[in-house]
C-alpha cells in the first residue's frame, strides 16, 4: 500500500518574493499519515493549520520541501495534473459549508462529478446523499436545511468521487455541539469503513476522539501522538478562536 500522505521538510511562505511582508505560515515540517488514520491538527489560530491542509488538498502548493500524495510528487506535476490528482484522492469539508444557495442537495452533491463528466452522476449524487443519512432532502435548497444538514449535504459533495482522503477544516466550527457531535460521528464512520481523516479543529473534545493529534505553534510541529497526550501537554483554552 502506497502512504497516502509524506509530507518532508514543507514550507509555504507567503509573499516569499517581499522580505517586509513575507510570512512563514508553514515552517519546515515534515511528518507521514498512512492509510485509514484519523488525524487531529490543532494549534492557535494563524498557526499554520489552514495553510498546511491547503497544501495537503493540492489547493496550494508548498514554497519549498516535499509533498508526495498517494506516492505523487506533487512538484512534478502541472496544474491541471494537481486538479486531476487532487480530484482522485481528496475531499475536502469547509466550516462555512459552501454549497451554492440556487442549488438543491443533489445538485450540489452531484458537481464535482460534473467536471469529470462520469456517468449517472444524478443517482451518484443520491447514492452520497443516502450514505450521509439525507436522501429524504435531496430537493431542498441549503436555505431550507438546518447547519447539521448543510455539513452533511457539503460531505456527501466530498464523498461522490470516492477520495481516499477526507480533510476537514473546522467542519463543526459553526455547529451546536450536539450537531458537531453528530457530523463528527458522522466523519468517524466514514473513517472506519477506509477514508483517512485529516481534520483542523478548535475543538479538544473532537480531537480527542481522532486516533492521533498533532499540535503546531508558528508554523512548527510542536507535538505529534496520541491525542490523550498531545491534547492535554500544554495549558491552552479549550475552546480557541477562530
Ligand atoms: N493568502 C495569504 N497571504 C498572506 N498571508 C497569509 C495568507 N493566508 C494565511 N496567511 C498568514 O499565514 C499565517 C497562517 O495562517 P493560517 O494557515 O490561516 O493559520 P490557521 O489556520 O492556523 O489560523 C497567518 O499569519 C496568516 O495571517
Ligand atoms: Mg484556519
Amino acid at each position: 500500500m502506497v502512504t497516502p500522505v509524506v509530507i518532508e521538510d514543507l514550507s509555504k511562505v507567503y509573499h516569499a518574493d517581499r522580505e517586509d511582508l513575507a510570512v512563514r505560515a508553514v515552517d519546515r515540517i515534515s511528518f507521514r499519515v498512512e492509510e485509514r488514520e484519523s488525524v487531529a491538527i490543532i494549534g492557535p489560530s494563524g498557526c499554520g493549520k489552514s495553510s498546511l491542509l491547503n497544501i495537503l488538498g493540492c489547493l496550494d502548493r508548498p514554497t519549498s520541501g516535499a509533498y508526495l500524495l498517494s506516492g505523487r510528487d506533487v512538484r512534478d506535476l502541472d496544474d491541471d495534473e494537481l486538479a486531476r490528482l487532487r480530484n482522485q484522492h481528496i475531499g475536502f469539508v469547509f466550516q462555512s459549508f459552501n454549497l451554492l444557495p440556487r442549488m438543491t442537495a443533489e445538485e450540489n452533491v452531484e458537481l464535482p462529478l460534473l467536471y469529470v463528466s462520469t456517468k449517472n452522476s444524478r443517482d451518484k449524487a443520491r447514492e452520497a446523499l443516502a450514505r450521509v443519512g439525507l436522501a429524504e432532502r435531496a430537493h431542498h435548497l441549503p436555505t431550507e436545511l438546518s447547519g447539521g444538514q448543510k455539513q452533511r449535504v457539503a460531505i456527501a459533495r466530498a464523498l461522490v468521487t470516492h477520495p481516499s482522503i477526507l480533510l476537514c477544516d473546522e467542519p463543526t466550527g459553526a455547529l451546536d455541539s450536539k450537531t458537531g457531535r453528530e457530523v463528527l460521528d458522522l466523519l468517524l464512520s466514514l473513517n472506519a469503513e477506509g477514508t483517512t481523516l485529516i481534520m483542523v479543529t478548535h475543538d479538544m473534545a473532537i480531537a480527542r476522539a481522532l486516533g492521533r493529534a498533532i499540535r503546531m505553534k508558528d508554523g512548527h510541529i510542536v507535538a505529534d501522538g496520541r491525542p490523550s497526550v498531545v491534547v492535554t501537554e500544554t495549558r491552552e483554552p479549550e475552546q480557541e478562536t477562530c
